[in-house]
């Protein structure tokens, strides 16, 4: 199939800054572009035509304004959030305004991104969409993902089931509790062997364990990853920071690995998926991003970061064509807020609260016979690994017995979210699941 001519600009522009990611993009990646048709149409009209006369963009008008039913409006404070703020389209790559805002709150929550440069964030709908424009722009069928053997099932929908990639794992934990970073360098090591390019998913606070790596696993991870970024083999490491910043302890890293990630070789490329949906407890307005962050070869970042924004615009202008204007005005102005951060470490305190006093009640001997605790400082959920019952088996006795409902993620692993039982309701949601192990054992 013959290249789009824009597409085939931004491929120069890329590869003249970094000529490697030229060979990690998947078919649709290389031939992805942001079209200019009728979006450059509408803008030079927005210039140069009369408004009374602009008949090029595909909303509705009235007046000059933005035509609106007055019951639609009637949910909105028209005040706060106007029609055209709220109803027309926003753009593929997301408002502007909220791009820039969750870049700069990026450094902000990550102070050794200074100096450092990455893309601005590109508005997905939630971090699943990110996760899928990550596969539309980077995989092919069988190329390899790695995972630890802990992972949130929903990406082997899209990138398995959907994307026909290969995911593969390595055991999350050593004995001793912490993350297994030998287990996670021989399989880097063994797929870099056999692959041109190797994506490695990083996911912490981890779903479903609640784990979050300390500083001493991340530089290991890191020196892993540059090691066979090296020897030549194209890495991408995607970094799915969906509970970024709920962190319990004083152990686990402060910052998201993307910043040690986003400058370290050409041959790496560090994706940041991350968004509202848990860091804002806005699940449902759908607001992810997803940032770039890499080293050029030649030349400036600007054009090459521009690049790749157009052509992840592109997709999502090919998909869902653009994400809710409403969910993203209204993300945009709580991060505007004076209140915002105030309001969020309280609720982060609630969680921590319930995090403490689950480590508390997991100290007592007698579950030391039924269950294993996974390694847990952080998220929203801890794992319990079943010594004495299959966790399916369970799940099911404690929703028809105790009307406890838990989720069974593996053959002995039940996940339990801490984030949606109340404190003082979590020494009985444990005592209830001691109850249906005893009755299962009986
Ligand atoms: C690790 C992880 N990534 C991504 C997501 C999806 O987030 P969103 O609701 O923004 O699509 C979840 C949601 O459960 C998750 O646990």
């Amino acid at each position: 199939m013959s290249l789009n001519p824009i597409a085939q600009e931004l491929n120069t522009i890329i590869k003249n800054a970094n000529p490697h990611l030229m060979e990690m993009f998947s078919k649709t990646g290389r031939r992805l572009y942001f079209p200019k048709g009728i979006l450059s149409q509408s803008a030079e009209a927005k210039q140069k035509a009369d408004p009374e006369f602009n008949a090029t963009i595909g909303i509705a008008t009235e007046n000059l304004h933005t035509m609106h039913l007055p019951s639609v409006m009637s949910f909105i404070d028209k005040e706060k959030i106007r029609p055209s703020e709220a109803l027309t389209y926003a753009p593929s790559f997301g408002i502007p305004d909220l791009r820039k805002t969750w870049k700069e709150a990026m450094y902000e929550k990550n102070p050794s991104l200074a100096g450092k440069s990455v893309s601005l964030p590109v508005v997905t709908n939630g971090i699943t969409h990110g996760i899928s424009v990550f596969a539309d722009m980077f995989l092919d069928p069988d190329d390899v993902v790695i995972f630890p053997d802990k992972m949130w099932g929903n990406n082997i929908l899209v990138m398995s089931v959907r994307g026909d990639a290969e995911i593969c794992n390595y055991p999350m934990f050593t004995s001793e509790g912490g993350f297994n970073v030998n287990a996670f360098a021989e399989r880097v090591r063994m797929e870099a062997d056999n692959n041109y390019k190797v994506v490695v998913f990083l996911n912490f606070p981890n779903n479903p364990t609640g784990y979050t790596i300390t500083e001493k696993e991340a530089d290991r991870i890191t020196e892993v990853l540059v090691g066979v970024a090296e020897k030549d083999t194209n890495i991408i490491a995607v970094t799915d920071d969906a509970y970024f910043g709920l962190r319990y302890e004083d152990a686990p890293i402060k910052e998201s690995l993307f910043s040690r990630l986003c400058d370290c070789h050409p041959r790496l490329l560090a994706v940041k998926l991350d968004g509202a949906t848990k860091e804002m407890f806005v699940w449902g307005l759908r607001v992810g991003f997803i940032t770039y962050g890499t080293r050029v070869v030649a030349g400036e970042h600007a054009p090459f970061y521009d690049a790749l924004e157009k052509k992840t615009a592109g997709n999502i202008r090919g998909t869902v064509s653009n994400a809710s204007h409403l969910s993203q005005r209204i993300v945009l102005k709580v991060l505007e807020s004076p209140d915002f951060k105030k309001e969020r470490a309280e609720k982060v305190a609630v969680l921590k609260g319930r995090a403490n006093r689950l480590k508390e009640l997991l100290t007592n001997p007698q579950y030391d016979d039924v269950w294993k605790m996974y390694p847990f400082n952080s998220g929203y959920f801890m794992c319990l690994q079943l010594k004495t019952v299959e966790a399916e088996t369970l799940r099911v006795h404690l929703l028809d017995k105790y009307r406890t409902g838990l989720i069974a993620t593996g053959k002995h692993d039940l996940r339990v979210a801490f984030s949606s039982v109340d404190e003082e309701r979590i020494e009985t949601l444990f005592e209830n699941i001691y109850k249906g192990i005893k009755d299962l054992e009986g």
